[in-house]
């Protein structure tokens, strides 16, 4: 049967699709899921041995587990193979990248942000879009970039979330807390004289506090290190008014790292 769908209106509906997270054709024929409920809601109970209480499947607290696998890296490369191993984080299902890190590991100054975007999971590594093209202008402007060999002048960039949460949408308390011990122990590996927290949901979990347009510019302490509240770059782009009190904060973060 010949398409009724023009050309254009056929590939924003497969645009539309992909930023769903449907990327992938699996079968040939499609499946009316309706059907499959119904059929599965009618058919037989099987009627076999019934396994005995103490063999059922014992509950897990994955922030626990997070704790222990973080807890088990003694450098950052362990650090991205358990986080990446880390099966109780439903988010990874959905995201096509684990995303890690960039930058300096050696770096004085270390980013934490909020969770990668669109192009973040296309690319596999943080702040690559928009936001991460005017983060990377703001620290240029101090002279600092993650591409800086030096130490002095490099940044190290993460986020709370490894993985893409779906349509961008904010991540649940639940997901951060469990991804929480693995970002502590990243901190504790990179060991940066200066953490940066950009935005809402970094301060919400390293802090325990949201509230950024109170909290931006005041040093806080985070796993016994200096600590800055900052605007999110993607903020800013939707803000431009606020950029001033951005730039206040990057010249009081050189200020500290002048000592
Ligand atoms: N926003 C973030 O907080 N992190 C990214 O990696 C990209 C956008």
């Amino acid at each position: 049967m010949e398409s009724e769908l023009d050309y254009h209106t056929a590939l924003a509906w497969l645009d539309w699709q992909v930023e769903l997270g449907a990327d992938e054709a699996i079968s040939e024929a499609p499946v009316n899921r309706f059907e499959a409920v119904q059929e599965a809601m009618t058919a037989p109970v099987a009627t076999g041995p019934v396994a005995p209480a103490a063999v059922q499947v014992a509950e897990v607290d994955p922030v626990v587990e997070a704790r222990k696998a973080a807890a088990r890296a003694g450098s950052l490369d362990e650090l991205a193979a358990e986080m990446e191993g880390f099966a109780h984080c439903e988010l990874r299902q959905g995201a096509r990248s684990f995303v890690f890190a960039d930058g300096n590991p050696a770096a004085r100054v270390m980013i934490v942000g909020e969770a990668p975007g669109r192009d973040e999971d296309v690319q596999g590594k943080p702040f690559v879009g928009r936001a991460g093209q005017l983060l990377d202008r703001m620290f240029e402007a101090i002279g600092m970039g993650r591409l800086a060999p030096d130490a002095e002048q490099a940044i190290y960039i993460t986020n709370i979330l490894p993985w893409r949460p779906p349509q961008n949408r904010d991540p649940h308390p639940v997901e951060m807390a469990m991804m929480l011990p693995f970002v502590q122990r990243h901190i504790e590996l990179a060991a940066p004289d200066i953490v940066v927290m950009m935005g809402n949901i970094s301060c919400q979990g390293l802090l325990g506090q949201r509230g950024i347009t109170r909290l931006r510019g005041t040093w806080q302490e985070v796993m016994g290190r200096p600590a800055l509240p900052m605007f999110h770059p993607a903020f800013l782009l939707r803000q431009p008014v606020r950029k001033r009190e951005a730039w206040a904060d990057l010249l009081a973060l050189k200020a500290r790292l002048r000592g």
